[in-house]
């Protein structure tokens, strides 16, 4: 059997880190091989952004890179599919393997079912049910192609079969980014708070490295359009973190290119790196994430991903979005979010009534490190 799997960008390299694992594991046991090829569509080109995690999580390299780099949707998308259709009309794999939501999910899936090759979607059925974001167009169209869909919850299977997904395509598998974790929390343990930030620290920031943040911080990622890229949403935030959430706690910041590049456009950036309480790191990388996650007190963020991390760790969350596409997460399922928008008001509120509460970890069912065994056994099958 032939499988080619893709990534593209940051949050796709520990869902496949745990695939290609199993493959390889599958292939040592059985003394039989699945022939797989990974490709990178490139989306991601930043060593920080890319290349760390492969390294990190020990991700053999990409036998194919498509290097389509940044550009507007469409670009991405078309590049994308020009470049990947010429891999599948050389390579003629039996399935195609996407991940997740991006870009490189979207676009391969639609090339490979043009091309009659069998589609495979891991964490299928998450809905937002918000057609702004590009992450739901991105999920509903490869949803609707694939041939075996692989969700992380049950809520996801369920949206599946309310849109109409013949129920033999769905098999719910347990969440495959938390193999990752599980995985790596051991070495994350070990890492020092201070010696990552020491490391990443941006040049100029004010924070001088010399005080210890002492388990005192708040964690913070923020990337999405609805949030860095009007300054209307982004100034009063911004104004809050100077102002008030900063007065007791230092904030940690890994910077995603997106925030950094508008917090520029927007004349921010000076306030922010001249802050004394605002640690403004690079993007770092999988395991030191991991090691602030569980030593902050509160994440804010809106990525899907740190969402579940935080779960799993148990760390209070405060979700920066109206919605979201994995409401396991959410305190009201059992999880440690709560969904706040950009509205400040709410989420001053939210910040400190969070700030009383202990860390609570959770685990919904089958988020257990094994979902990538399941699914390559299902594969196979
Ligand atoms: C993409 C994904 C999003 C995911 C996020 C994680 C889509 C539609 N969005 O959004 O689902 O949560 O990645 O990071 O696929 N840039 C760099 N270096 C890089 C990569 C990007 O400087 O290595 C810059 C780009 O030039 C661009 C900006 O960052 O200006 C945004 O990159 P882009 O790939 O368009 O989308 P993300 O916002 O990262």
């Amino acid at each position: 059997m032939k499988i080619i799997s893709v990534v593209g960008a940051r949050p796709n390299f520990m869902k496949i880190a745990p695939f290609i694992r199993a493959i390889e594991k599958y292939n040592l046991s059985l003394k039989k091989s699945i022939q797989h090829i990974l490709v990178h569509t490139g989306q991601h080109y930043d060593v920080r952004m890319s290349e760390a995690f492969f390294t990190a999580l020990g991700i053999p390299n990409p036998d194919i890179n498509l290097e389509i780099g940044s550009g507007s949707h469409a670009e991405q998308l078309g590049s994308t599919m020009i470049a990947f259709e010429k891999v599948l009309l050389e390579h003629k794999p039996d399935w195609v393997v996407v991940v997740g939501d991006v870009n490189a999910t979207l676009s391969c899936s639609v090339t490979a079912k043009k091309l009659n090759i069998k589609v495979c979607h891991i964490e299928a059925g998450l809905r937002s049910g918000d057609m702004s974001m590009p992450e739901e167009i991105n999920r509903l169209v490869t949803d609707r192609l694939s041939d075996l869909l692989f969700t992380p919850d049950i809520l996801s299977s369920e949206n599946l079969i309310t849109e109409g997904i013949p129920r033999e395509r769905i098999q719910f598998v347990g969440n495959i980014m938390i193999d990752t974790l599980e995985l790596n929390r051991g070495k994350a343990k070990k890492l020092e708070i201070e010696e990552i930030i020491n490391n990443n620290l941006i040049p100029g920031c004010r924070y001088a490295g010399v005080q210890s943040v002492n388990n005192a911080y708040t964690l913070m990622t923020l990337h999405r359009p609805s949030n860095v890229d009007s300054k209307k949403v982004f100034g009063p935030l911004i104004e809050f973190l100077l102002t008030e959430a900063t007065k007791n706690l230092k904030l940690i910041w890994p910077i995603h290119p997106r925030a950094r590049k508008q917090l520029k456009t927007f004349g921010l950036w000076d306030s922010v790196i001249d802050h004394p309480s605002i640690i403004l790191l690079e993007p770092i990388g999988y395991h030191e994430m991991l090691r602030l996650n569980m030593g902050a007190r509160i994440m804010l963020t809106d990525s899907g991903g740190l969402q579940e991390e935080c779960s799993v760790l148990g760390t209070p969350c405060l979700t920066l979005r109206w919605n979201t596409e994995r409401p396991v997460t959410l305190r009201k399922h059992g999880g440690v979010s709560v969904l706040v928008g950009n509205n400040i008001e709410r989420i001053r509120k939210e910040f400190f009534h969070t700030l009383m509460l202990k860390r609570n970890p959770s685990r919904p069912k089958l988020w257990d490190g094994h979902t990538a065994e399941r699914i390559v056994k299902i594969i196979i099958a």
